[in-house]
């Protein structure tokens, strides 16, 4: 009766509010299944920043229904952003749902399955559907429960929660509400505990990390609070690398840029959300930077970290994006070189302004932008790793590949996944590793006799001599 699936849509955000969900509900005494078929619980935990993921989640929903017909007692919830965004509007589609939580309530899931569950033990009255989408304050600081029996190498940390900005074309706003931020003592302790449960890597996440603390932590020698919050982090002992995602070009200051400069654990690789490359459509879609202030930050960082890599997200499509638009996303995508891109055709979402726009883009043309730029990207990214060939180079073991026998899986500080034969037992060792081949998304490496001496950049460089 109490073995729960929780399947996870989305973002990172996403994955992270569902790992401190399960967390809450095994120290609650359900079990974690790996599958549907084993579960008496399914929830999903969903997304809303395009339809296709919103479909996906009704069309599972729907499919599990059937599996009442069989098991009254089988329970399905619908936790997150589509829930938040669609509210109890859903329950026409779904009257089979037993659970419809928000965004902002994560941490009463317990509470309510455990209340589910009395209802069908006949201890209560059978449950209407439990709805629970309202606001909290301080629910920015209820994601932080992990597991302890799971070491994760590399970690997310929720650093903040929800979204002041307004692009026209993004639900997230309404979805995930007003911007609120945690405080650094109490994230730099969830990093302590994830650095002693075993974890080496954090990403820090929030809507716009970059505007962490800006209305409760005042600037510190030129600092703001976010660039103060990764260099407390920095000082977490066990921890190896800090990433963050997703600043926006608009507050990517010096101070910021300076941080790669300064601090070694800061992973030279930013995934920054640029959106388009035209001015017009920038401005249509509320984005307060131009293509100009763009290029500026990338060259102030590559000033800085000539091997820096970048990642971003695209939209194409937007209402109103034109031929000679689009040819100005294209030549600036090509000219900034990103190794890894989101690339989103423009997805409809109701509620929003660019809803309302004019000259709407056929899909037939999405569809055709959206493959140009994955080629360039494709070149790019190959080009990039193909480059990294013959070299040595700093990788973070996470564990077994998820194919071939005795291959563990990594990544280096550039955030390229890379492949190489090796002991088990080196997870969460940072290895020096001379890269063989590459593919467009992968690197193949061995492991090199020895370390190739520590780098200003690098904290430390060990190699088991076991596993070579
Ligand atoms: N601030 C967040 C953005 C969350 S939404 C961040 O920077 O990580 C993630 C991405 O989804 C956005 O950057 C955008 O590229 C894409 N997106 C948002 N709304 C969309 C829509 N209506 N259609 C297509 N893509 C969208
Ligand atoms: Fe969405 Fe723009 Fe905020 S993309 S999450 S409204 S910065």
């Amino acid at each position: 009766m109490n073995r729960v699936y929780l399947k996870t849509y989305g973002c990172q955000m996403n994955e992270r509010d569902s790992e401190a969900v399960a967390a809450m509900l095994r120290k609650r005494g359900y079990s974690i299944v790996g599958h549907e078929n084993e579960a008496d619980v399914v929830l999903l935990n969903t997304c809303a920043v395009r339809d296709q993921a919103e479909q996906k989640a009704i069309g599972k929903t729907g499919y599990l229904a059937k599996n009442k017909r069989n098991n009254p007692d089988f329970v399905i919830g619908i936790l997150g952003c589509m829930a938040q965004n669609r509210g109890t509007e859903l329950l026409d589609r779904l009257p089979d749902l037993d659970l419809l939580v928000g965004t902002q309530k994560f941490h009463r899931v317990p509470d309510h399955l455990d209340h589910i569950m009395a209802s069908l033990k006949g201890r209560g009255p059978h449950p209407q559907t439990l709805v629970d989408l309202d606001e909290e304050d301080g629910s920015q600081n209820t994601i932080r429960a992990h597991n302890p029996e799971e070491r994760r190498i590399s970690a997310f940390v929720s650093i903040m929660q929800g979204c002041n900005m307004s692009c026209t074309f993004c639900i997230v706003p309404k979805t995930r509400g007003r911007e609120r931020c945690r405080s650094i003592r109490d994230i730099v302790e969830e990093v302590e505990e994830l650095a002693a449960s075993g974890t080496r890597e954090v990403t820090l996440l929030g809507q716009i990390v970059n505007s962490y603390g800006r209305r409760e932590i005042p600037f510190r020698n030129g600092k703001s609070p976010f660039v103060q919050l990764i260099e407390a982090v920095n000082e977490v002992k066990g921890i190896e690398r800090i990433r963050f995602t997703s600043p926006h070009p608009r507050g990517f200051k010096q101070d910021l840029i300076e941080a790669y400069r300064d601090l070694p654990k800061l992973c030279e690789h930013v995934h920054l959300p640029l959106q388009s490359g035209s001015n017009k459509i920038l401005k249509a879609m509320n984005r307060p930077y131009s293509r100009e202030r763009y290029r500026q930050i990338v060259e102030d960082l590559r000033a800085i970290v000539p091997d820096m890599y970048f990642s971003t997200d695209i939209i194409v499509g937007f209402p109103g994006e034109t031929e000679g638009d689009f040819e100005l996303t294209q030549e600036f995508f090509q000219e900034i070189g990103f190794e890894m891109a989101y690339i989103f055709k423009y997805s409809v979402r109701t509620g929003t302004p660019a809803a309302e726009m004019d000259d709407q883009v056929p899909k037939t043309v999405k569809e055709e932008r959206n493959q140009v730029l994955l080629q360039i990207l494709a070149d790019r990214s190959l080009a990039r790793n193909r480059a990294l060939i013959g070299t040595t180079q700093e990788v973070l073991v996470e564990g077994p590949a998820r194919k071939g026998e005795g291959i563990l899986a990594g990544r280096t500080r550039g955030n390229r996944k890379v492949v190489l034969a090796g002991d088990p037992e080196l997870a969460g060792w940072l290895v020096a590793t001379r890269i063989e081949d590459a593919t467009v998304s992968t690197l193949r490496g061995i492991l090199v006799e020895k370390a190739f001496g520590k780098s200003p950049r690098c904290t430390s460089i060990m190699v088991s001599q076991d596993a070579l």
